[in-house]
């Protein structure tokens, strides 16, 4: 099939790349034409494995094509995805939708067919599809026949290659046409193909990120429990996710999720509960205690500290919001640094792809390596567990540093390892 991808973010790039991987022609659109430009040249503006390798093969192919913004070309294919950003608004948390009306208005005003399907592919709010339909019949000019569906993307950031080719379920939802359309793309796609209309489509989106979000902020309050009474979350959670009616995902204590998809999702659900003057307290515990979570961590680390942070150096390891990305938006690093700064420590920062200048320019110092870091430090933080990290000569880093004690955000490393090796170890709800 053709397809006219609007939006080239991590949602709509993936999209974009792995369509063309399966033998679609593809033509990746987005307004911003230095990013565009890049992408032409092969050069895949985020880090994500795999995905700058197909990119590359695909344009060689000539099934991968980009241009920027929308125009009489949307005439070439049958489809068009859109994949655009939908931010959270300051006010309410709600997801701004003025990107997805920009591209609807521009595909109804460009579109000559007789028959087009359109898409939703970003994370949006229940009834977004419908809206879409509203607005292409307001500016449709040349009388097409357009089918709307929604096809909310399901990819973790790090493993997206992966997870498009081999996914546990697609989810397509829309009228009849839409359906049938979506059902050709993925033809090659061998999993479970959810059917359903447009609103279930996008609330499974919504729904699925909420649960795995509620199994993280449940497991993190659990693992405070075993902080106060000295239980073991690692051994309490092999407990309960062995037990098949919970299972074992998304059960790993540590200093909180972030990134662009559950801090934003989980708040859009709740506006949606809000909005409907619907009770939101499920939801405004999961959020809350996520945001906790980040103090609980500094709260060890300052109990871990003598007297003061004050001129104290502290090392800092990983920014990202989780290993095999260089995304750092809503990242528990950006917190934690933050406070140190504001405590007056002097702050070593390490991640191996994110970028460090970039967020907090000069008020830290950005290291070339993990060992760096560490030198002459007072405590070392570890908030993303990178695999280099794990790895670590512990006997290394603590010739380095000053006074060898760990904060553990993420229970990489065995309790009992660590300690025999002289560090003073403090990890998220282990003794
Ligand atoms: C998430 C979903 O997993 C994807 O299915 C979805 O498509 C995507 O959001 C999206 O909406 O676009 P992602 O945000 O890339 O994907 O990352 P995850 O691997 O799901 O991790 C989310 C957060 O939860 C991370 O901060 C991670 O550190 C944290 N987490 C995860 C835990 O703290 N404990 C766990 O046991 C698992």
């Amino acid at each position: 099939m053709r397809v006219f991808i609007v939006g080239v973010g991590y949602v709509g790039l993936v999209t974009a790349a792995c369509l063309a991987e399966l033998g679609h022609e593809i033509c990746g659109v987005d307004i911003d034409a230095e990013k565009i430009k890049k992408l032409k040249k092969g050069k895949c503006p985020i880090y994500e494995p795999g995905l700058e390798e197909i990119i590359k093969k695909n344009i060689k192919t000539g099934r991968l094509k980009f241009q920027v913004g929308i125009d009489k070309n949307i005439n070439k294919y049958d489809m068009a995805m859109i994949a655009v950003g939908t931010p959270e608004r300051e006010s309410d948390g709600r997801a701004d939708l003025f990107y997805v009306g920009e591209t609807a208005r521009q595909i109804a005003q460009n579109c000559r067919k007789k028959d087009f399907v359109v898409v939703g592919k970003s994370t949006v709010p229940i009834g977004t599809a419908n809206q879409i339909r509203e607005s292409l019949a307001t500016y449709n000019s040349h009388k097409t026949t357009f089918h709307v569906g929604s096809n909310p993307e399901t990819l973790r950031e790090g493993n997206a290659v992966s997870d498009f080719m081999n996914p546990d379920r697609i989810i397509i939802g829309g009228d009849k046409k839409a359906q049938e359309a979506l059902l050709k793309l993925y033809d090659k796609i061998d999993c479970p193909k959810i059917v359903t209309n447009a609103r279930s489509a996008e609330m499974i989106k919504l729904a699925s990120n909420f649960m795995l979000a509620l199994r993280v902020s449940a497991t993190n309050m659990l693992s405070r429990i075993c902080d106060a009474t000295g239980a073991d979350i690692e051994a309490v959670m092999e407990g309960v996710g062995i037990d098949k009616r919970v299972g074992p995902h998304f059960l790993k204590a540590g200093i909180g999720y972030g990134g662009s998809c559950f801090p934003k999702d989980t708040k859009s659900i709740r506006a949606i509960s809000d909005h409907h003057r619907l009770d939101t307290s499920i939801f405004d515990a999961v959020i809350n205690i996520n945001t906790d979570q980040r103090k609980w961590f500094c709260q060890k680390v300052d109990e871990i500290t003598l007297f003061t942070l004050k001129n104290k150096k502290i090392a800092v390891w990983g920014l990202a919001f989780k290993p095999n990305t260089d995304d750092t938006r809503e990242a528990p690093a950006i917190d934690v640094v933050e406070w140190l700064l504001q405590e007056g420590a002097e702050v070593n920062v390490f991640d191996p792809v994110a970028n460090v200048k970039k967020i907090f320019g000069n008020k830290v110092k950005h290291c070339r390596d993990m060992y760096e870091a560490v030198e002459k430090a007072e405590a070392l933080l570890i908030i993303t567990e990178w695999n280099q990290f794990k790895n670590a000569d512990l006997k290394k880093v603590r010739k380095k540093m000053l006074v060898s004690k760990i904060v553990d955000g993420r229970n990489i490393f065995d309790p009992k390892v660590v300690k025999k090796l002289g560090f003073k170890y403090v990890s998220m709800g282990r003794p």
